[in-house]
């Protein structure tokens, strides 16, 4: 086998190393890991374990990114949310070094409380107990009370 290739190789596995027990998410779109760590609310400030792999070459997707976590697993409102910046991943949990449950993110019809709506005059963000609704369209989302639209930035919209 040709150096080259063996070393290529090599690089991709010390770039995203395998990891022992936490969640892999994989086959995001080229782009938008940092919308991902956005989502699950991490930052790296309070010493999470995390491996993050962009733009790496993938066989379903032209390009990738891949995130890993250490000892964390995430709710369904965060898969929810993921699935809106990357449709086509694959959240796998990993227990002692192995992959014990895989499955798609899939896209929800709706989204509640948990993106805010972009609009100030929107009766959701002005104080009242209403809480968020979006309907989930093919390229966004809309909110359910303003109709306001929103299709790139859904991740700074998450409610923290
Ligand atoms: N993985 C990891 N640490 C482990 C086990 C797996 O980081 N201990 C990662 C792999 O690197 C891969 C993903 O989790 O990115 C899914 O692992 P696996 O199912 O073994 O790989 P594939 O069969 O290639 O997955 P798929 O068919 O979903 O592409
Ligand atoms: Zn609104």
């Amino acid at each position: 086998e040709a150096g080259d290739a063996r070393n290529t190789r090599e690089d991709h596995q010390l770039r995203v190393s395998k990891i022992r027990d936490g969640t892999v998410i994989d086959h995001v779109r080229g782009g938008q890991a940092l919308n991902v760590l956005a989502i699950l609310g991490i930052d790296g400030s309070e010493g999470e374990e995390l491996s993050v792999g962009m733009n790496v070459p993938s066989d379903r997707l032209a390009r990738k990114d891949i995130v890993k976590v250490e000892g964390r697993e995430l709710s369904q409102d965060e898969v929810d949310v993921l699935s809106l910046i990357a449709p086509d991943a694959t959240i796998n949990i990993v227990r002692d070094y192995e992959v014990i449950e895989k499955h798609r993110v899939e896209r929800p019809e709706v989204v509640e409380g948990v993106l805010s709506c972009p609009n100030s005059g929107c009766i959701t963000t002005g104080g009242e107990p209403v809480s968020s609704r979006f309907d989930v369209l093919s390229d966004g989302v809309r909110c359910a009370y303003c109709e306001t639209i929103v299709r790139d930035g859904i991740a700074a919209l998450i409610d923290t």
